[in-house]
């Protein structure tokens, strides 16, 4: 693998990259990566063009408005991911008023938040671990005019209660990929992308913890990206702490994918 190749542009996500597959090991799920520099000159030269005008649309504040109906202050960061879509158009359809709904990882300007309370009529308690982002988003939701509760949190750490719907855009980058892709240096800190050794350490934390906080008939919206992590070893990882799916999200050709699942009858 040629390292030059694999380097995504400064603050872009690993999200945006043309990709290849991987096979599994026994301590490593099964991942797609962005592949080595491609060895055909027009295609890669398509490839750097695209991944530029991506990285434009993901940082422009009027086409995250036009997207998701949240107001951002201008400013560098990336704003959305595929996974991102995928469960906005997930909440739309399970998300019903008076829910109690629950978003673990907001990020800095908490959007499937802010997206879900101008539109539903739900109450909503979003946390992130990240002080930063927290502060971030507390701000976005006063220009925006939301009163959701926007809290410092370790997933369920600093929760309390239960929610009809708790939804969770992950993080599941394998830690040394995540290396070799530098993926680690245009982010300021691992949790925007690590999933641990194997990608699914965040992922199986959550499934273990939301239970507890998950009303009878509750549901988990887990969002992820295919290109990173198998449908069926996240399949998998569910059904192994308890949960039955329910349904699945994903919308051709977005890549990312919404696992909806509930506590098994
Ligand atoms: C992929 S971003 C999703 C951001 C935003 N929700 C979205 O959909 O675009 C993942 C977020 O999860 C947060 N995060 C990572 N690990 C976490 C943890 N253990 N507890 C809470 N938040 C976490 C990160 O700080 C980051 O904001």
């Amino acid at each position: 693998m040629g390292r030059a190749g694999n380097r995504p542009p400064r603050g872009e996500c690993a999200e945006a990259g043309g990709f290849s597959r991987r096979r599994p090991t026994s301590d490593q799920p099964a991942i797609t990566v962005i592949p080595s520099a491609c060895r055909y000159p027009m295609l890669k030269l398509l490839r750097i063009l695209t991944l530029k005008v991506l990285s434009r649309v993901r940082r422009s504040s009027p086409i995250f408005r036009a997207i998701f109906g949240v107001r951002v202050r201008r400013g560098r960061r990336i704003l959305w991911d595929f996974t991102t879509l995928a469960l906005k158009n997930c909440l739309r359809r399970r998300v019903v008023p008076g829910h109690d709904v629950l978003e673990i990882g907001t990020g800095p300007y908490a959007v499937l938040s802010l997206f879900l309370a101008k539109r539903v009529d739900c109450n909503i308690v979003a946390c992130d671990i990240n002080e930063a982002y927290v502060e971030n988003a507390r701000a976005c939701a006063a220009l925006n005019g939301a009163t959701i509760e926007i809290l410092h949190s370790d997933l369920f750490e600093g929760i309390e209660g239960e929610f009809d719907v708790i939804f969770f855009n992950s993080i599941y980058i394998p830690r040394q990929l995540g290396k070799e892709l530098r993926i680690d240096l245009s982010h300021e800190t691992e949790s925007d992308w690590c999933g641990g050794e194997t990608g699914a350490e965040t992922i199986d934390r959550f499934l273990r913890d939301a239970p507890p906080h998950l009303k009878k008939n509750g549901e988990v919206l887990l969002g992820f990206n295919t290109k990173y992590l198998r449908e069926d070893m996240v399949t998998a990882l569910c059904e192994g702490r308890g949960y039955a799916v329910r349904a699945r999200h994903k919308t051709f050709p977005n890549p990312g994918e919404v696992l909806v699942v509930g506590r098994q009858e």
